[in-house]
């Protein structure tokens, strides 16, 4: 009985300090992916309890880590993209129209799916949420329902469409998009420019 305790009594804090976190990450590139996964490995060793809805599960069972996989949601092509800032606008255009894309396209099957239907009626109580702000704010659907303190990453520049989220400035008078190669003194034209893509 005396062991029983002192084993519960050290075991209390590790029970007591783990949150139940869970992670959304929408975006289908390694790249991005590879920047968070460290982070929930790492919080997942801590003591914390990690859930992940993301094209990459682990290659591993780990322990405290529950992996929701998108993985047979993912388009072919679509872990690579050819980003070409420095091209010409043709090519920046198309690379604006593709990231879109690849977001729209992802949301409807995503939300739909039954891996994630299935999480949605399970139990959402969490501590916090991580969440990518990339390309798509669909996960947000998921947030809303959590309704869990909620914490941004982004691995890469800010997206303009999430500036408003992080109560960042986007003025697109001399903040050019992150496709365009221009500065912040730009020429009317270019402020036109940045102003319709933006
Ligand atoms: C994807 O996998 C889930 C199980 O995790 C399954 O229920 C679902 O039908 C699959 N979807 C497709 C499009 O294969």
């Amino acid at each position: 009985m005396v062991r029983a305790c002192v084993l519960i009594l050290c075991t209390l804090p590790l029970f007591t300090n783990g949150l139940k976190i869970l992670g959304l990450f929408s975006h289908s590139g390694k790249s991005h992916h590879q920047v968070f996964e460290p982070l929930l490995v790492a919080l997942s060793e801590k003591g914390h309890d990690v859930t992940v809805i993301s094209f990459f599960p682990q290659e591993k069972p780990r322990p405290r880590f529950k992996d929701i996989s998108l993985t047979n949601l993912s388009m072919p092509g679509s872990e690579v993209m050819n980003v070409d800032t420095k091209g010409s606008r043709i090519v920046k255009y198309k690379a604006i129209l593709l990231i879109k894309m690849f977001a729209d396209s992802i949301c409807g099957p995503l939300l739909s799916s039954p891996q994630v239907q299935n999480f949605l009626k399970g139990d959402l109580s969490y501590d916090v949420i991580l969440i990518e702000f990339f390309n798509s704010n669909c996960m947000m659907a998921i947030v809303e329902k959590v309704k869990a303190p909620t914490i941004g990453l982004s691995s890469c520049v800010v997206m303009p469409h999430w500036n408003d989220h992080f109560g960042n400035p986007d003025n697109p008078s001399y903040i050019p998009l992150i496709y365009m190669d221009y500065s912040d003194q730009l020429s009317f034209l270019e402020r036109v420019e940045n102003t319709v893509i933006s």
